[in-house]
């Protein structure tokens, strides 16, 4: 069977040296001394409750880190704790699996879900030391739902139910979470609470598991390259390892882990909605020698075919009449962002 780069990634553990497509040039490389980066937690439950000095604390958190950066975590958030454990866990009885059980779930040209031992990102000139799998997700009610667990027992077959149940549980959770989270970034840009909401009741999302093998020479690599997410939003939850980071101020910062916090962050069709106002923002992931490291990333999109276009009141009035960007659909995007993919892809065929 083929050597994947998932067994590099592997080898390189006993050896000292890594492979050259994994190096970064010297001003990507990870930066030392990074010092965290202050970032609001928000009491989601607060807000929820509807006690006007909370809301008003909520929302105006929100405004201010979305104008600055983007990222803000959310604390309260109602997401079961044993659900977010056993999400942890079972990620081992996947990227754990030899590689040609993983290869059943391979992610392939143009698609943006599966299984993929590494893939070059937009703007990254090298590979991210790290292996992921990514599901489709659209909520229930709607035609043509994509479910997590169709796609695990079509492509990972028996003895894959629980992970199939679990993960499909976990983004149905996401996807209420991200709904509240958009009643507050509405309210935060002064709109109705219901604007962004109703907005992406039929989003066209994507989970994905990050898994971040231990590198001998973390000073030369990077997890997931420089990039700006192009989704509206993503939640995400990073185990106790550490390693993500947000250029902020012209230099590196990191998030720190906090357990009980999901990551929120802006990308860029969420920017666009609101003309600019709220930033998508350069991040990245490091890695290291010691531990390996988790995360799942919830992306939420709106409906493919929906128009991607402020509302009047973050155009007109103060805004001026200007708008930041052109109308685009989700999908338009996509397809644009996947040309990118798949030049990239090349690179991706020759290792794996
Ligand atoms: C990403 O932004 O794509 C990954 C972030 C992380 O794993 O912390
Ligand atoms: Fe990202």
């Amino acid at each position: 069977e083929d050597p994947s780069i998932f067994d590099t990634m592997l080898l390189n553990q006993q050896q000292n040296h890594i492979p050259q497509q994994f190096v970064w040039p010297d001003h990507e490389k990870p930066s030392k001394d990074v010092q965290p980066l202050q970032v609001p937690l928000i009491d989601l439950a607060g807000f929820l409750s509807g006690d006007s000095f909370l809301v008003s604390e909520a929302t105006r958190l929100v405004s201010e880190a979305s104008k600055k950066h983007g990222f803000f975590l959310v604390t309260n958030h109602g997401v079961d704790e044993t659900l977010l454990s056993r999400a942890y866990l079972l990620m081992d009885s996947f990227f754990k699996a030899p590689a040609f059980e993983k290869q059943k779930a391979k992610r392939t040209w143009g698609e943006s879900y599966g299984y993929a031992s590494s893939f070059v990102g937009r703007f990254s000139s090298k590979l991210p030391w790290k292996e992921t799998l990514s599901f489709k997700f659209s909520p229930e009610e709607k035609c043509h739902s994509q479910t997590v667990k169709d796609f695990v027992s079509k492509r990972m077959g028996d003895g894959y139910e629980d992970f199939g149940n679990v993960y499909q549980e976990y983004a149905e959770a996401m996807n209420i979470l991200s709904l509240k989270i958009m009643e507050l970034l509405g309210m935060s840009l002064g709109l109705q609470r219901r604007h962004f909401r109703e907005f992406f009741e039929d989003n066209d999302s994507i989970l994905r598991l990050n898994y971040y093998p231990k590198c001998n020479q973390p000073e030369l690599a990077l997890g997931t390259g420089p990039h700006c997410d192009p989704t509206s939003l993503t939640i995400l939850h990073q185990d106790q390892v550490g390693g993500l980071q947000v250029f902020v101020d012209n230099k590196w910062q990191s998030i720190s882990p906090n357990p009980q916090a999901f990551v929120v962050n802006i990308g860029d069709t969420f920017m666009a909605l609101t003309n600019g106002q709220y930033k998508s923002c350069l991040h990245r992931a490091v890695v290291n020698s010691e531990r390996e490291r988790k995360s799942f990333a919830f992306f939420l999109s709106p409906n493919g075919d929906k128009m991607v276009k402020p509302p009047e009141e973050l155009v007109g009035g103060i805004f001026s009449g200007e708008r930041e960007y052109p109308d685009f659909t989700w999908s338009m995007f996509l397809e644009f962002t996947q040309k990118h993919y798949r030049a990239d892809m090349n690179t991706l065929e020759e290792f794996s």
